[in-house]
C-alpha cells in the first residue's frame, strides 16, 4: 500500500478518534459534573445523551455539505466544530452552556461519522479499501479506550473540565492535517475538475493502468443523470438505501453501546462490588475492542466482508446467550462477575472485527457516486437514532424486563442480522467502488 494513501486515511481516521473519545469520555466526567452543577437525575441523563442529539443533527446535514464543499473541507469543518465544542464544554460556567458545548461536539461527531469513512473509501484503492476504512473503526476504539483511561487517571482530581477539554489536541491535529490532504478524486470528477482528479488518482495507484481503469469506471458511473433525492426513485438505489439503513440500525440494536456506555453498571449488577474494579473491567473490554479491530484490518480484504460478519455475529450471539442464561440462573450468582466479564469480552471482541468496522465500510461502498454523500448521511443518521434509543432506554428495559431478557433480545437480533446479511448484503471485497451493485442474493 502506498504511504500517501495510508497517510490520508490516518489523518481522516482522527475523526474516528474524536468520535470515540467524545462519546466515551462523558461516562466518567458526568459523575463530577453532577456534583459541581448539582444536577437532578433527569439533567444528568440529558448531559450524557445531548451529544447523540448533536450527532443526529450533524449526520443529517453532513452528506449534503460533503457534496457541496467536498469531502476534505467537510472533514476540516468537523475538526473546527470539535475544537469549538471542546473549548465551550471545558470552560462552561453553568449546565446550560455545557449542554450547548456537548451538542456542538455531537455535530462534529455526526459530521465525521459520515465523511471520514466516505472520504477514506473514495481515496482507497479497491484492494485495500476494507483495511483502510477499518482503520477508522480502529481509531474509534482507540478514542474510547483513551477516554476510559483519561477518566480513570483524572478521577481522583475530579477534573471533568480537563476530561472534556483534552479533545482539543486531536481536533487541532485533524484541522491542520486536513489542510494538507488532497480532495477525493471522485468528488473532483463529480464537480468537473477532471485534470486534478486525474492527478490525484495517479498518486493513489502505483500502476497507471489501474488508475486508468478506476478513472473509466468513475466517469462511466457519472453518466447517470439523476442526483439527490430524485435518484432514490430508482429501485437499485432504493435497495441500497434500505440495506444501508438496516445495517446501520442493526449495528446499534444488537446492543454494543449498552456495554460501551454502561459496562461498569452491568458489572455492578453482576455483583462486582467495588467501583474501581468495575472501571478496571471496563478498561479490559475497551482494550479488547481495540485489539480485535486489527483482525478486521488484516482479513477484511482477504476473506471478505460477509465471512467476517458471519463469524463475528455468531460469537456475539453465543456471548449474549451466555449472559442471558447466567443472569437468569440463581445457582450461578457467585460466579456471575467472572461470567459477565468473559462474555462481554467475547461479545465486544467479536463486534470489533465484524459489525463494528464492516457496517461503516459497507455503507461507504454500496451507494453510487451521485448519491453517496446523501445515502451515507441517511444511513449514519439511522445509526445515531438507533444509538440514542438503545442507550436512552437500556436502563428502563433492564428495570422492566430484567438483564436476562434484555440480553436475550440482543442475541435474537444477532440472528436476525445474520439472516439479513445472507439475504441482502453484497460481497464487496476487491471490487472497484463504482462496480459494486446491490441485488438480493
Ligand atoms: C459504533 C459505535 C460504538 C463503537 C464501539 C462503532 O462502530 O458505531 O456506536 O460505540 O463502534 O467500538
Amino acid at each position: 500500500m502506498k504511504a500517501h494513501v495510508l497517510l490520508v486515511a490516518s489523518v481522516a481516521a482522527l475523526g474516528g478518534l474524536l468520535f470515540g473519545y467524545d462519546t466515551g469520555v462523558i461516562s466518567g466526567a458526568v459523575l463530577f459534573i453532577t456534583k459541581d452543577f448539582d444536577l437532578a437525575p433527569w439533567w444528568q441523563a440529558f448531559t450524557i445523551s445531548v451529544v447523540l442529539i448533536g450527532c443526529i443533527a450533524g449526520s443529517a446535514i453532513a452528506g449534503t455539505v460533503a457534496d457541496r464543499i467536498g469531502r476534505r473541507w467537510t472533514l476540516f469543518a468537523a475538526g473546527v466544530v470539535f475544537f469549538v465544542g471542546a473549548i465551550v464544554s471545558a470552560l462552561a460556567p453553568n449546565e446550560a452552556v455545557l449542554l450547548w458545548g456537548r451538542f456542538v461536539v455531537g455535530i462534529g461527531i455526526g459530521f465525521s461519522s459520515v465523511v471520514a469513512p466516505l472520504y477514506i473509501s473514495e481515496v482507497a484503492p479497491a484492494e485495500s479499501r476494507g483495511a483502510l476504512v477499518s482503520l477508522y473503526q480502529f481509531a474509534i476504539t482507540v478514542g474510547i479506550l483513551a477516554a476510559y483511561l483519561v477518566d480513570y487517571a483524572l478521577a481522583a482530581g475530579e477534573a471533568w473540565r480537563w476530561m472534556l477539554g483534552l479533545a482539543v489536541f486531536p481536533s487541532l491535529i485533524l484541522i491542520s492535517g486536513m489542510i494538507g490532504m488532497p480532495e477525493s478524486p471522485r468528488y473532483l470528477f463529480k464537480v468537473g475538475l477532471g485534470a486534478r482528479a486525474h492527478q490525484e488518482l495517479a498518486r493513489i495507484y502505483d500502476d497507471p493502468a489501474a488508475g486508468e481503469r478506476e478513472e473509466r469506471s468513475i466517469l462511466e458511473s457519472l453518466r447517470a443523470k439523476s442526483v439527490g433525492f430524485e435518484a432514490f426513485k430508482q429501485p437499485a438505489i432504493r435497495l441500497a438505501l434500505f440495506i444501508g439503513i438496516t445495517l446501520a440500525v442493526l449495528q446499534q440494536i444488537t446492543g454494543i453501546n449498552t456495554v460501551i456506555y454502561y459496562g461498569p453498571q452491568i458489572f455492578q449488577m453482576a455483583g462486582v462490588a467495588s467501583a474501581a474494579r468495575s472501571i478496571l473491567a471496563q478498561s479490559i473490554v475497551g482494550a479488547v475492542n481495540c485489539v480485535m479491530t486489527l483482525v478486521a484490518i488484516f482479513f477484511v480484504d482477504r476473506v471478505g466482508r460477509k465471512p467476517l460478519l458471519y463469524a463475528g455475529l455468531s460469537g456475539m450471539f453465543l456471548a449474549l446467550a451466555a449472559l442471558a442464561f447466567s443472569f437468569a440462573a440463581p445457582h450461578l450468582s457467585r460466579s456471575l462477575g467472572t461470567i459477565a466479564l468473559s462474555s462481554m469480552v467475547v461479545y465486544v471482541g467479536c463486534f470489533a472485527f465484524s459489525l463494528g468496522p464492516i457496517v461503516w465500510l459497507l455503507i461507504s461502498e454500496i451507494f453510487p457516486l451521485q448519491v453517496r454523500g446523501l445515502g451515507m448521511s441517511l444511513s449514519t443518521l439511522a445509526n445515531w437514532v438507533g444509538n440514542f434509543l438503545v442507550s436512552q432506554f437500556f436502563l428502563t428495559m433492564v428495570a422492566r424486563l430484567g438483564l436476562s431478557a434484555t440480553f436475550g433480545m440482543y442475541a435474537l437480533l444477532c440472528v436476525v442480522t445474520i439472516i439479513f446479511v445472507r439475504a441482502m448484503v453484497p460481497e464487496t471485497k476487491q471490487e472497484l467502488l463504482e462496480q459494486i451493485r446491490v441485488r438480493p442474493a
